[in-house]
């Protein structure tokens, strides 16, 4: 625990977690300086023959081989473990996708029921069709809204359950503890994609889940220059995903592990601005007569708030929204005429981005769009709302609407 300690607010840990003195000095010279320095090291010395024999606990902050890190990675995963109520570690990964199968990989073995939410991000379904079922691990799907249909879901064989709220593209908001709960209850771990929260809006591991994954790539690296991946746990689960991230040779480079802690400095401030960015926004979109449904979690009225406003302590910049009746091609007008959104795959950086999006073809528990919606509203847009002054960014959105209707 460094600076601060761990009574202290988010923000008051995002500025000086993971400083230890060990990593921001040299030893036997007073001072230091603010950031850990960028480690660049494949290999770690030894003293002597002994030192040498007598080997490294295998944690972090003991140099041993430049795949354990060193001090600049270190210091990354120890301030995320500082952000995350009760976690014991963090692990650090290539990109969020290697973060998720390296989370699922450490809890699950051949034979295993894997539970996975129905609006998982796209790549983590491909991952349970393609490695997971070639290691013999079974995947079933299941509708996160269906609080009580949930229990039913669970087999002799069902040791994993994966969440992600908000889903991915569709934004539905489940009931993390809740669903959690029921998962401990039989005996099940829970993993939660919390890339959209962060721990400053969903503290996942003093909410009942086991393991919290982040794609860092997203709102921790925060200046879309980066690919990253974290888990976060607490015993008994951390040791394993330690073991198992070792086994599959995750490193991260020292220079991009300094760039994610310079990030991870600003999260609470960007975050902030954001998610005010964003509400303002949704509140505007959801007066549009272009627009079917604002998929929006902070909105009032908005599908999936009440139970944000319940179990989330902060947003974020990204959500989406449903056009109202109109074909393929309106929609690509609408996304080409906008000039301060970049039209790009990720989200949670400075800079606004735009996305269509339709995952009709992509479901087994659920349905989209959902049965109760006119089925001519199905085309989505994402945006990522980004730091631009959100009154620009709104009169671009307007622009952008009157070129899909010129046609
Ligand atoms: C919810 C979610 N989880 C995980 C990932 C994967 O992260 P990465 O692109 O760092 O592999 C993404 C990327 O878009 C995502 O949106």
């Amino acid at each position: 625990m460094t600076k601060g300690g761990k009574d202290t607010k988010p923000a008051t840990r995002l500025a000086g977690a993971g400083r230890r003195k060990d990593w921001t000095g040299i030893p036997g010279q007073p001072g230091g300086v603010v950031n850990p320095p960028v480690w660049r090291a494949s290999t770690h010395l030894y003293e002597d023959s002994a030192d040498l024999a007598k080997g490294r606990p295998n944690e972090d902050g003991h140099f041993y081989y430049g795949r354990r890190g060193a001090p600049t990675q270190w210091a990354l995963a120890e301030a995320l473990t500082e952000l995350e109520p009760g976690a014991t570690g963090t692990q650090l990964y290539p990109s969020g996708v290697a973060a998720i199968a390296g989370a699922l990989l450490s809890v699950l073995r051949s034979g295993d029921v894997l539970l996975m939410t129905d609006n998982a991000y796209q790549p983590s379904r491909a991952m349970a069709e393609g490695l997971l079922k070639r290691a013999g691990i079974e995947t079933r799907w299941f509708d996160p809204l269906d609080l009580a249909g949930f229990p039913a879901q669970f087999c002799q064989r069902t040791r994993a359950v994966l969440l992600e709220s908000p889903g991915s593209l569709t934004m539905e908001v489940c009931d993390i503890p809740a669903l959690a709960a029921i998962a401990r209850e039989r005996g099940a771990v829970s993993l939660l994609d919390n890339t959209w929260a962060t721990p400053l809006g969903f503290a996942a591991l003093s909410r009942g889940c086991d393991l919290t994954i982040m794609s860092l790539t997203k709102h921790v690296g925060g200046h879309s220059d980066l690919m990253m991946g974290s888990v976060t746990a607490a015993e008994p689960h951390f040791t394993r995903l330690r073991r198992t991230s070792q086994q599959l040779g995750q490193v991260v480079s020292p220079d991009d592990a300094a760039l994610a802690l310079r990030g991870l400095r600003t999260l609470a401030v960007r975050l902030d601005r954001e998610t005010a960015s964003a509400l303002s926004i949704a509140e505007w979109l959801a007066t549009r007569p272009e627009v079917a449904h604002v998929l929006c979690p902070m909105l009032p009225g908005a599908p999936g708030h009440e139970i944000w406003a319940r179990t989330f302590t902060g947003g974020c910049g990204l959500f989406s929204f449903v056009l109202k009746g109109r074909d393929e091609a309106a929609r690509a007008r609408f996304i080409d005429a906008l000039t301060l959104f970049g039209i790009g795959f990720s989200w949670g950086g400075y800079e606004s981005l735009a996305i269509p999006f339709d995952p009709a073809g992509t479901r087994s528990a659920t349905q989209w769009p959902p049965a109760d919606w006119d089925p001519a509203d199905r085309l989505g847009i994402r945006l990522s709302i980004g730091l631009e002054d959100a009154g620009d960014l709104l009169a671009d959105l307007e622009t952008a609407f009157a070129a899909m209707e010129r046609g």
